[in-house]
């Protein structure tokens, strides 16, 4: 039995606005756990005075650089002894989920048993980082904690200048929107990065997030180095039947206003059955007797927009794969910037295909490590060194659609330009 709960005046008001608080969960932890407790204890302290009294510093399991985040108590009397002695260690075990976070209820209660034996009993799924964060334990039972998770099949996750924790969308699982095996891209380039991820030794953190469509539900374009977002090169798929089953339901308001004219590209035309065009690149469909959508797929940018309001009637086309995106990342030296395309269109179906994306990853890696300063992110290398040096020493080849901004500057030096030419000539005819 726990001892007397700590006064939490302060961490109490948060129990009263319309959502779940985490400080309802602790205190259920805390009526079993002093750990936790005490845990309530400075949590209330740092509400009262407004400072933080955790820091950081070394703690691991065997054989391993990273995944175990330490944290100890500052929050000390004039003794030096912690005012609250039983939360003076609470130390986060990161474990890496798998992909698309499947799991089922007997590993997630094997989980739980694991951590309130060895930890605190709280557990987030999941964090930013895409970890499994198994919050509070102290210094001798980390390396337990971890044993039991590991045999259950589980492995810690990235911390450090290393290959981060990956994450990947439900995805094929269970979504039509899916475009390639997230997955299996997501283990396929996990387990060949696991040295990097276990043993920090890269210039800064590099994360790898999978999106099964441009819907990007992994945010992976805002928060990865390397995006692998799925997306097609055919026509969008139409099907009649659910096409008037959809405008049966919403009628033309809603066709007009929210599929048409929110198409970013203006793609999508509403127009008079006679007058639907046919063409290699034209998808329609109609949606009653007399009108038909019709989408030009040469100026569809794959938003996906149509497509999530009208599911079903309509749908990406069949020649699948993913778009690589480099250099997302959140504020650090320069302010957040979104990944930028190196391959436009990567095949993702056989093995072949997954190889090689394995093989890119690699390649951005290995530049990365060579060419990147201490605490600089893939974007930033990028904007310091220029993107076409960098697609250089990656060997991927420059394409007119990598060109985020036209020149300004008037003046072009016409040197090998015949050459070029012929070269991108015949490329195209290649
Ligand atoms: C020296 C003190 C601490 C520092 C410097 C620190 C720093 C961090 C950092 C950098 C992250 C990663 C955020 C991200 O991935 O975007 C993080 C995540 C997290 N930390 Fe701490 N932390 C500290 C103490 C704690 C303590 C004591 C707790 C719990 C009692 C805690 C709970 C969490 C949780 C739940 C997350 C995951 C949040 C998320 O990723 O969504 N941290 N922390
Ligand atoms: S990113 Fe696309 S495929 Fe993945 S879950 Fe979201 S909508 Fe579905
Ligand atoms: S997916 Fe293509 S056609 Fe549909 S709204 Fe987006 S850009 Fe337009």
């Amino acid at each position: 039995m726990a001892r007397k709960m700590h006064e939490t005046p302060m961490l109490d008001e948060l129990e009263s606005g319309p959502w779940p608080s985490f400080v309802t969960g602790l205190k259920r932890l805390a009526r079993e756990k002093d750990y936790v407790n005490d845990v309530l204890g400075t949590l209330e302290t740092s509400y009262r005075t407004k400072k933080g009294y955790w820091k950081g510093g070394t703690v691991g399991v065997f054989g391993y650089g990273g995944g175990v985040i330490p944290r100890f108590t500052e929050l000390k009397d004039e003794n030096d002894k912690p005012v609250f002695p039983d939360a003076a260690e609470f130390h986060t075990l990161r474990v890496q989920p798998p992909p698309g976070m499947h799991y089922n209820s007997d590993v997630l209660r094997k989980m739980c048993d694991i951590w309130e034996r060895h930890g605190s009993g709280l557990i987030a799924f999941h964090g930013q980082s895409g970890d499994i964060m198994f919050q509070g334990a102290k210094s001798d039972k980390v390396q337990d904690a971890f044993d039991e998770l590991n045999e259950l099949g589980f492995d810690l996750g990235g911390a450090g200048p290393a290959v981060r924790t990956s994450m990947s969308c439900v995805g094929a699982a269970r979504c039509e929107q899916s475009c390639y095996d997230e997955a299996r891209a997501h283990r396929t380039v996990i387990n060949t990065f696991t040295d990097d991820i276990h043993r920090p030794a890269l210039p800064y953190k590099f994360k790898f997030k999978f999106s099964g469509c441009p819907n990007d539900c992994m945010n992976s374009i805002q928060r990865a180095d390397m995006a692998v977002i799925g997306t097609w090169r055919d026509n969008i798929r139409t099907d009649e039947e659910m096409a008037r089953k959809w405008f049966a339901k919403h009628g033309m308001n809603e066709l007009v206003n929210d599929v048409v004219t929110r198409c970013p590209t203006k793609a999508i035309m509403l127009k008079e059955v006679k007058d639907v065009r046919t063409g290699p690149k034209i998808s329609s469909v109609r949606v009653n007797e007399t009108h038909a959508l019709e989408i030009d797929n040469g100026d569809c940018v794959r938003c996906m927009h149509c497509i999530n309001v009208m599911t079903g009637a309509l749908a990406h086309g069949t020649d699948t794969g993913a778009t690589i995106l480099v250099g997302g990342k959140r504020t650090l030296k320069i302010g957040d910037l979104m990944g930028t395309v190196v391959v436009p269109f990567l095949p993702l179906k056989n093995d072949e295909d997954y190889e090689a994306l394995v093989d890119l990853g690699q390649r951005v890696i290995d530049f990365f490590a060579e060419n990147a300063l201490e605490h600089e992110r893939t974007g930033e290398m990028i904007e310091r060194i220029g993107l076409v040096n960098f697609l250089e020493g990656v060997g991927v080849e420059i394409d007119a659609h990598m060109v985020s901004t036209p020149r300004t500057n008037p003046y072009v030096r016409t040197d090998g330009w015949d050459e070029e030419v012929a070269r991108i000539n015949a490329k195209k005819a290649a």
